[in-house]
């Protein structure tokens, strides 16, 4: 048994803001922003849009893509950092606004690498049996823990939603081949907000030590697609598409040079959306897939890095 992609789905925010948009705000300009992020614009939600409305939207498209109705869905995970309450969790708040009564749901709190983090938890219950369909979400609303004020991350985040349906199926050479998941606590005080609800009592803002934060993603993310190609015995060229965490283009590129992958075979979003977090890897898969570039039977690599440390990656036959 194994789990495959049976459908994905994305949404985003219609607010954009764009780097000249920034610039009337704090001290930058769109030619740095571009050329040390690759990053051109952000969605930001509404006041009245939560996190779990942003993973209704993308949710209802994936299942669209699966031919899945919500009642057929057994489980839902929710990666996501800024949930719409302290509790309960989003998942269960997306449970709700699909109109499902059966099944369970909850969050996975694992920064940009949560969508990695909840794939990988989703798959396991499948193959142990646990569930036949289930729903894996990555949704941010980054723009509720930023300082807008504060250039250094300011251009950084944004808002967004991507989905997953997946379903079992008896192919064990399909879907979800192989995860490695990595994190070390030491390193929490580089990437973290200023507060929280059993410190500060508030969410806080984002605080970033971007130097260092770069440094370790490079070797961090060399390390999580080396030892997965290692483990499944893959050759970095017999993957078709590199879908890795959109948070700075330099970091893929940086990655795409490694692996020696050209960047026409890497999905690069990060442009369009900045960096959404545990909503960015499946903000990219979607693109690649809706656009037509990413099809069935292909092998797909994905990874990620982000606040904890946390880090891992995602070995996939489409
Ligand atoms: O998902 C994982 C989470 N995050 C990441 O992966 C982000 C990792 N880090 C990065 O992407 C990069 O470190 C940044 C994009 C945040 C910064 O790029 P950098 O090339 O590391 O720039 P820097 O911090 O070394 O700053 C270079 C210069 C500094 O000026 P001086 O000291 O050389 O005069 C900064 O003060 O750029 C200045 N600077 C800015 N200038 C214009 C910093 N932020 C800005 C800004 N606009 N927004």
């Amino acid at each position: 048994m194994n789990a495959r992609i049976a459908g994905t789905g994305s949404y985003l925010p219609t607010k954009i803001i764009t780097n000249a948009d920034l610039e009337k705000r704090v001290e930058t300009n769109d030619e740095w922003i571009r050329k040390r992020t690759g990053i051109e614009q952000r969605h930001v939600a509404s006041d009245n849009q939560a996190t779990s409305d942003l993973a209704v939207e993308a949710a209802k498209e994936a299942l669209v893509n699966a031919k899945l109705s919500a009642s057929e869905i057994d489980g839902i995970i929710v990666a996501t950092t800024t949930p719409d309450f302290t509790f309960p969790s989003s998942a269960v708040e997306v449970q709700a606004k699909l109109g499902m009564t059966k099944g369970f749901a909850f969050d996975v709190q694992a920064v940009c690498s949560g969508f990695v983090y909840a794939l990988s938890v989703a798959s396991a219950m499948i193959k142990a049996g646990q569930a036949t369909h289930m729903l894996v979400i990555g949704a941010e609303k980054m723009s509720s823990v930023m300082d807008w004020d504060d250039r250094r991350t300011a251009i950084l985040f944004g808002d967004g939603a991507g989905a997953v349906v997946l379903s079992a199926c008896d192919e064990t050479d399909q879907g979800i081949l192989a995860t490695k998941l990595y994190s070390d606590g030491r390193y929490r005080n580089l990437l973290q907000t200023t507060g929280g609800v059993s410190t500060t009592g508030d969410a806080g803002t984002i605080l970033m030590e971007g130097q260092e934060v770069f440094k370790h993603a490079v070797i961090d993310m060399k390390q999580a697609v080396e030892e997965i190609l290692e483990d499944t015995k893959t050759n970095p060229e017999d993957v078709d598409w590199l879908v890795p965490h959109q948070a700075n283009l330099r970091i893929i590129k940086s990655l795409g040079d490694h692996l020696k992958m050209p960047m026409d075979k890497v999905i690069v979003t990060v442009d369009k959306h900045a960096n959404t977090s545990a909503a960015s890897i499946p903000l990219a898969l979607h693109a690649g897939i809706a656009d037509g570039r990413i099809k069935r039977g292909q092998l797909l690599l994905m990874e990620s890095m982000g606040g904890g440390f946390t880090w891992g990656s995602a070995l996939i036959r489409y």
